[in-house]
């Protein structure tokens, strides 16, 4: 059932029957299911309140095509898998028990995972470290503490050398935290959307293809968003909110409405900006998450408004990759209840991020990105994640001090690449692209930086709060898997022990099933 890599043509990426191909705007929206703790309490230790949340990595089948099944692997047999929605200052503990198969149908890897909560300032041991892997039968516990501003974050697999192909299988989800700020401003409720955004191609049986053109990147040709082909929403006359995830393994979008009226980007990956921006498209990267106000009071019922996708250099394009998404206004009464619903800010708030400034920062770092010419391998300043496990997870390429200030610049010389470049642990606030200014609408917190063909980008961040070993990596999850992915460690010595150590800290459970 599984097709071998590397098969699949340019023209069509999938090898479905065009009788079982989807086609755009036939398949309603769907929201993923919000998954409820099964338990909440206090935290004895500090009286902070604390929910408990259970997720099952499992193998599962999905309804993605009009007739055909596809199997997936899912956090509880979903993708996207439920969205975690919680207050900022009320802490998580995630259980994730790997319940999958020992091998992956595809390729036979071995489906040991590990959960990364991406946009959280998490302990080391919690942070998905890639070599940190929980094998199928056991089960780890993440502590989350959810004390950052409000945001949107997600979680997804992060599984050494296979995150690629276990994200794209489904193992990705998205996680919401609130703040009374964000709250008063934005949205709430069903006007508060998520997208989760992916590429996907097919075998003529249903089941996802897979090919990353030799460790380049997979790009599908058909889109999903809540992992339907190109659905359709109906809206009311009223403004929306849209929390975009690029969970695409590879692809770059940028998005756009076809009616030529702007959107209104509220926030970026560490939450508000300190200014709403109005664009006409942007630039959006695999992991990337920007959210988006889209004001439906001016069109008449009926109308239909798309989401489309104009696509960025390096990316292979199909028929239907220029559409994401349709919107279609209906003429219901329209919800006025929260003051949100006519109303698009500008004004919105500070972070600690985007309060930085430059003259605060005692080093400047720079990192070259590119493929090594000798071991056809993706590096970080010619070093790789095989280089960290050799040197026994000690290898560092950068330690910073607790608290430090510090600029870190990427800088990618070629003109066949874009690398979307993750710092865990940090917001950072992007300080230049090639000597000038930002892009408007990622003048905001970001854990995640579009380093695109011939960019040198400059990244303001403060190394707080936690001490250890974090990774840095592109999120053109092949590049990450080879093996552009290195780490840093924040406020520990040469010889000192870490406490936090992401190997040996809080290692995984077997899972007898209580
Ligand atoms: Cu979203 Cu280190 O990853
Ligand atoms: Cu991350
Ligand atoms: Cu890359």
């Amino acid at each position: 059932m599984s097709v071998p890599l590397g098969t699949v043509d340019a023209k069509s990426a999938s090898e479905l029957d065009d009788s079982q191909m989807p086609l755009p705007y036939r398949t309603p929206f769907v929201s993923a299911p919000v998954l409820q703790p099964y338990s909440t309490g206090i935290d004895p230790a500090d009286g902070q309140p604390v929910n408990h949340y259970r997720v099952t990595e499992v193998a599962a089948m999905a309804s993605i095509l009009p007739r055909l099944k596809t199997p997936i692997l899912g956090y509880n047999g979903m993708f996207p898998g439920p969205t975690i929605n919680l207050d900022r200052g009320t802490k998580a503990v995630l259980r994730v028990r790997n319940q999958l198969p020992a091998q992956h149908a595809l390729d036979g890897h071995r489906l040991s995972t590990s959960t990364h909560l991406h946009g959280s300032a998490s302990l080391p041991q919690y942070d998905g470290y890639a070599s940190d892997v929980t094998f199928p039968g056991f089960y780890k516990d993440y502590h989350f503490a959810n004390s950052q501003p409000a945001r949107t974050l997600w979680y997804h697999d992060h599984g050494v050398h296979y995150t690629a192909l276990n994200a794209y299988s489904g193992l990705a989800a998205q996680y919401h935290v609130h703040d009374p700020v964000e709250r008063a401003l934005l949205p709430q409720g069903r006007f508060d959307v998520a997208l989760t955004v992916s590429d996907a191609m097919f075998a003529e049986d249903g089941s996802l293809g897979y090919d990353d053109n030799d460790h380049s990147g997979l790009w599908g040709d058909v889109i999903l968003v809540n992992g339907r082909p190109w659905p359709v929403m109906k809206v009311q006359k009223r403004v929306y909110r849209f929390r975009i995830l690029n969970a695409s393994i590879s692809r770059s979008l940028r998005p756009y409405l076809s009616t030529g009226d702007p959107l209104t980007v509220v926030a970026t990956d560490g939450g508000l900006m300190p200014t709403a921006r109005t664009v006409a498209n942007y630039r959006h990267a695999g992991a990337e998450r920007y959210e988006v106000l889209i004001d439906f009071r001016k069109y008449a019922t009926g109308k239909r408004v798309e989401l489309r996708n104009l696509s960025n250099k390096n990316n292979v394009d199909y028929d239907h990759t220029n559409k994401i998404m349709a919107f279609d206004v209906v003429g219901d009464p329209v919800d006025t209840s929260d003051p949100t619903w006519n109303r698009i800010p500008t004004t919105l708030v500070a972070s600690e991020a985007m309060s930085l400034t430059a003259s605060q920062a005692t080093k400047v770092r720079r990192f070259r990105v590119k493929r090594s010419d000798t071991t056809n391998l993706w590096s970080i300043d010619d070093a790789t994640w095989q280089d960290v496990i050799a040197s026994g997870y000690r290898k560092v390429i950068a330690d910073p001090a607790l608290g430090a200030t510090e600029i870190w610049e990427f800088e990618n010389g070629s003109g066949g690449w874009f690398h979307p470049m993750h710092i865990h642990l940090v917001d950072f606030q992007i300080l230049s692209r090639n000597g000038r200014a930002a892009f408007p609408y990622e003048m905001g917190p970001k854990d995640v930086v579009y380093v695109g063909e011939g960019e040198t980008v400059r990244l303001l961040m403060k190394f707080t709060p936690h001490r250890g070993k974090y990774m840095v990596h592109c999120h053109n999850l092949p590049h990450e898997d080879h093996d552009m992915m290195v780490q840093f460690s924040v406020g520990l010595g040469p010889d000192e022990v870490d406490v936090n150590d992401p190997m040996t800290a809080a290692p995984p459970q077997w899972d007898d099933g209580a």
